[in-house]
């Protein structure tokens, strides 16, 4: 009988060991104290400003998710701003879009820019207009998606940037930072992400205002939850008939975490930076050993800080796209079809309601990724030679 041996595992998911033990053990030594405090304390403000150290920004505010971090951003701003059109990818997160339209903004799409993943900065400039409030830009995957020319044009116009930093902890553009270029960011502390609270995200911002209306939000709307106690007088001072304890500015949220998350998250940033170092040195290994004729290679990696290595077929070949998949399931190598949110969100019901059944059609760059695109976990302590054994199984697949 003729069996065919089944291929070594490479035993590769998605995310590896994202929280230590010494993670753990900093939670446990904490819980042993006295008197302790678990609800958003003393350690949640000091995360907020180790955070706000380590990236660069005046102030952070930590919450439950990086889908709350941009629910609370468009809540404030629609707060703060206005209403009106905003400009977001059809290759994000769903809460990017979903907040957008929770906050009653009308969302405008761009196409991307292959290099990047994120939005074609050309197409930004050319879809601006007097009713656009802002640009909410994602960056995909540690790629920065940000050029001079767009910074330049929109500080010229007053439009604000919000960057989606979720997926991007680390990277940098010009040599700072991605997540502090713009009047806001927002990043996600999930599992499977560079620093990891279990469930978690942060809302960064140099601007004094939208970081009070932020914190609010956070906590149903109360203003005692402001830092400012001019601005916690002015509200008293309007509103003698309430206790000042429950004055509430807005029609707001619960959002907060707790003393555990943050305090996993002050032990993870102790060590961001070398598992950054990492995890970038392991997607150059990846890109570099890829066949070019057969995938995308020439990503836009200056600066590039990724949890997950990017997998995009060079052309639309549904046969290579079949073989590829199956190797993976094969060798026990995790994956997710569509990069970032899983592909084009036009193409989702909950979006289709909204702009139509075909609008996706007018986004050829994201659907090919939608199609022909995939990430595959990157981790500190993913085995490069899993990387290059990786590549000689890719590089010897059949195309159509
Ligand atoms: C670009 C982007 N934005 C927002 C989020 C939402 O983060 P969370 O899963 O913490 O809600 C994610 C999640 O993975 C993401 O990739």
């Amino acid at each position: 009988m003729n069996v065919r041996a089944a291929p070594a595992a490479l035993d590769w998911p998605l995310m590896k060991n994202n929280i230590t033990r010494a993670d753990l053990d900093a939670v446990i030594d904490y819980l042993r104290g006295e008197d302790v405090m678990l609800t958003q304390s003393g350690n949640v403000r000091a995360f907020e400003e180790e955070w706000s150290a380590w990236l660069g920004v005046r102030h952070s505010v930590f919450v439950n998710s990086g889908s709350s971090a941009n629910l609370l951003t468009l809540a404030a701003l629609r707060e703060l701003h206005g209403g009106g059109e905003i400009i977001v990818p059809p290759l994000t997160w769903v809460s990017d879009v979903a907040a957008a339209l929770q906050c009653g903004y009308q969302p405008v799409f761009v196409d991307i820019d292959p290099r990047t993943l994120g939005m074609d900065n050309e197409e930004v400039l050319r879809k601006l207009g007097p009713r656009t409030r802002a640009v909410f830009l994602t960056h995909i995957l540690g790629y920065n998606g940000l050029t001079q020319r767009l910074l330049d044009e929109l500080t010229a116009r007053g439009i604000p940037l919000i960057e989606d930093a979720c997926e991007s902890h680390g990277a940098t553009f010009k040599g700072r930072k991605l997540g502090t270029f713009g009047l806001a960011s927002n990043f996600s502390f999930y599992y499977a992400h560079h620093l990891s609270t279990i469930e978690g995200g942060m809302v960064c911002t140099d601007d004094a205002e939208l970081h009070e209306a932020v914190r609010m939000f956070r906590s149903h709307g109360m203003v005692r939850e402001a830092g400012s106690e001019a601005l916690r007088r002015r509200y008293r001072e309007a509103h003698p008939d309430l206790n000042p304890e429950f004055i509430f500015a807005f029609p707001a949220y619960n959002m907060r975490s707790t003393e555990i998350n943050a305090l996993i998250g002050r032990s993870q940033l102790k060590r961001l930076d070398a598992n950054n170092a990492i995890r970038a040195g392991n997607l150059r290994v990846f890109l570099d050993h890829l066949d070019p004729a057969r995938y995308q290679t020439g990503f836009a990696t200056e600066g590039s800080c990724n949890y997950a290595l990017t997998l995009v077929l060079g052309r639309a070949d549904a046969v290579l796209r079949d073989h590829v998949e199956a190797a993976l399931r094969a060798h026990g190598v995790e994956f997710r079809r569509g990069a970032s949110g899983g592909g084009n969100q036009l193409r989702q019901p909950y979006l289709k309601r909204v702009v139509g059944e075909r609008e996706h059609e007018k986004y050829p760059r994201v659907d090919h990724v939608h199609f022909f695109g995939f990430y595959i976990g990157n981790y500190p302590d993913l085995d490069r030679g899993k990387i290059l054994r990786l590549c000689e199984i890719l590089n010897a697949l059949p195309t159509g």
